[in-house]
């Protein structure tokens, strides 16, 4: 079932031309028959990271170690029940954990479980904590995306939908129920930032805690909501030239972003990765990715840069990808 990236080029301009990427592709092989890495967050030593997959758990990779269990999700993520379950099946007794992010200067992971609410884990690792699976009384659903304020340590979370269908439902296109939540660990509260969004799926706050971005999936734009400054607690457009654009990661301390975006075809996804500057624009220095795949099956779901390369997290497959990024 599960078809790995088939073709894919890579686009550096730095490179001064279109490049075969083969040289440059790796998998990280996940263990046995785990797959979903979704989301990636590298640890603050720089030498590994961490990613949730199917089944409720979240792995820790690094290079002397391979991939070896670090979270699980629910106490029933560690046994066979949970093992190697892919898709919707048994989410709510597993977990799903989706958007991750790490507080660096406290080491706690946090985690935007799908199906579970938003947990956080200790940097032993070991059985997630749940912080909130509702607010006011209504269930938070659906999570998807996460960041942590590296100035503030205040998490942002995202809700695809507040509305629950049944399993294999396509969503009605009209349902704009998508929300961005924050949590802030001193006060131990979780509120509504913004309502009202169409398939909120990333999130990714600025370096110096200015202000968060949210990316609309069906909406197809990015908006930007104020955290400080003069606009204050006010949204507005960031980039409304991105098709779907689906996670954005914050690259380091710097003020750029990776950006994920898909359009769907009837034959197959065509998705591609830019890097946005802090004004939404595609970045002059652009090492864009696009990305073809032929199924459609094996969708990346999360792109983040570190030590020289590209990190690439997908919704089902068994690996994952890295790319030496080219740089002069
Ligand atoms: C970082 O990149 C260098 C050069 O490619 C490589 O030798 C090193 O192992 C990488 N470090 C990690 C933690 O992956
Ligand atoms: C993306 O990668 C950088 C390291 O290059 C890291 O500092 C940053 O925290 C990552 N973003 C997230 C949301 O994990
Ligand atoms: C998808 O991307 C590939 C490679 O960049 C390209 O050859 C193909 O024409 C694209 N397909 C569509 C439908 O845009
Ligand atoms: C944060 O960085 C932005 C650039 O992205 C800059 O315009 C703004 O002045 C900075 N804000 C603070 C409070 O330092």
């Amino acid at each position: 079932m599960i078809s790995s990236l088939s073709t894919i080029s890579l686009l550096l301009s730095l490179c001064s031309a279109v490049i075969s990427v083969d040289a440059f592709f790796q998998k990280l092989l996940l263990p046995g028959d785990v797959s979903g890495p979704r989301s990636i967050a590298f640890d603050s030593t720089g030498k590994g990271f961490y990613t949730g997959v199917y089944g409720g758990k979240i792995l820790k990779y690094t290079p002397e170690t391979g991939f070896v269990d670090f979270v699980y999700m629910t106490t029933l993520s560690k046994s066979s029940l949970c093992h190697g379950i892919v898709g919707p099946l048994l989410l709510g007794f597993c977990g799903r954990p989706a958007g991750i992010a790490l507080n660096e200067k406290t080491g706690d992971l946090y985690v935007a479980d799908a199906a579970l609410g938003l947990h956080v884990v200790s940097p032993a690792g070991g059985l997630a904590v749940k912080i909130a699976d509702s607010v006011d009384g209504k269930p938070i659903k659906n999570l998807d995306g996460l960041d942590v304020d590296p100035t503030t340590g205040v998490v942002y979370f995202t809700s695809l939908t507040s509305n629950s269908y049944p399993v294999n439902r396509d969503w009605p296109l009209e349902d704009v129920t998508g929300t961005l939540y924050k949590y802030d660990p001193s006060t131990k509260v979780v509120t509504i930032v913004m309502e009202g969004l169409f398939r909120s799926t990333g999130c990714a706050v600025s370096s110096n805690g200015s202000f968060v971005l949210v990316s609309q999936l069906a909406g197809h734009d990015i908006k930007r909501y104020w955290i400080k400054g003069p606009k204050a607690g006010s949204s507005e457009d960031f980039n409304i030239l991105i098709n779907s654009p689906e996670s954005i990661r914050r690259i380091g301390s710097t003020e750029k972003f990776w950006v994920v975006s898909a359009m769907s075809y009837s034959y197959g996804v065509n998705q591609s990765a830019v890097v946005l500057d802090s004004n939404g624009r595609e970045s002059r220095d652009l090492q864009g990715v696009s990305i073809w795949e032929e199924n459609g099956d094996n969708l990346v779901s999360e792109v983040n840069e570190s030590n020289g390369s590209l990190y690439i997290g997908t919704f089902t497959g068994n690996y994952v990808g890295i790319y030496k990024l080219c740089k002069p």
